[in-house]
């Protein structure tokens, strides 16, 4: 995959897995991995698929409808390329905590819902739920922070709202944030995903 790898702060044990939403590439979200942890590394992936020119992490039948196939392929695809990232780069695999926007949160989304002890944590900006009628693998103890918007076309507040419940159902320990800037991230919601990340990685 497509990706930009950076070590920052040598005494930082965290990387942070940013993932871009549709259209956007690997630089998209470094400003907002400054905001949160300017000292953890970032691995930032670019979106394998391509849809009328614009990557993205998994392909869709429409607007809000996703090619479940496919979504499954490249969930197993992302997961097997963090594990050679790891390899490669030599960062700590069980400290890694994904940062997603939109198409990036959902696939964000999809590590958590088909795998175990993937992520060490994740914040979801403005997620939908990946996969419906599946058994969730046990995220006790998994902090997630959702960014969510009041009035957000893509991701209406009751799709939160069930991905929240479902979440905590197995076990993820989840803060949610509303804004009402419809889809688009606020420097608030990013202002809240840092404090719940020095809470969750440092106990502040
Ligand atoms: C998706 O396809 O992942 C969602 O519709 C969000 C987006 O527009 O990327």
């Amino acid at each position: 995959m497509k990706a930009i790898f950076e070590k920052r702060d040598e005494t930082n044990p965290y990387t942070l897995l940013l993932l871009h939403g549709t259209g956007g590439n690997e630089r998209d979200l470094l400003p907002i991995a400054d905001m949160i942890d300017k000292g953890a590394s970032v691995l930032s992936v670019r979106g394998n698929v391509l849809e009328n020119g614009m990557p993205r992490f998994f392909k869709r039948l429409r607007e809000g409808v996703f090619d479940e196939e496919d979504l499954i392929f490249r969930t197993d695809e992302l997961k097997n390329y963090l594990h050679e990232a790891a390899e490669e780069h030599g960062f700590d695999r069980d400290k890694v905590i994904a940062v997603g926007y939109s198409n990036g949160a959902n696939i964000a989304g999809s590590l958590l819902y088909h795998y175990n002890n993937v992520l060490n944590g994740a914040v979801l900006l403005h997620p939908m739920v990946p996969r419906r009628g599946i058994e969730l693998p046990d995220m006790s103890g998994t902090p997630v922070f959702i960014g969510a918007g009041k009035n957000d076309p893509i991701c209406p507040p009751q799709e939160t709202e069930e991905l929240e419940a479902s979440l905590m159902e197995a076990g993820a320990a989840v803060e949610v944030f509303w804004a009402d800037q419809g889809h688009q991230l606020t420097r608030e919601e990013i202002d809240n995903a840092a404090s719940w990340y020095k809470k969750v990685t440092k106990g502040e």
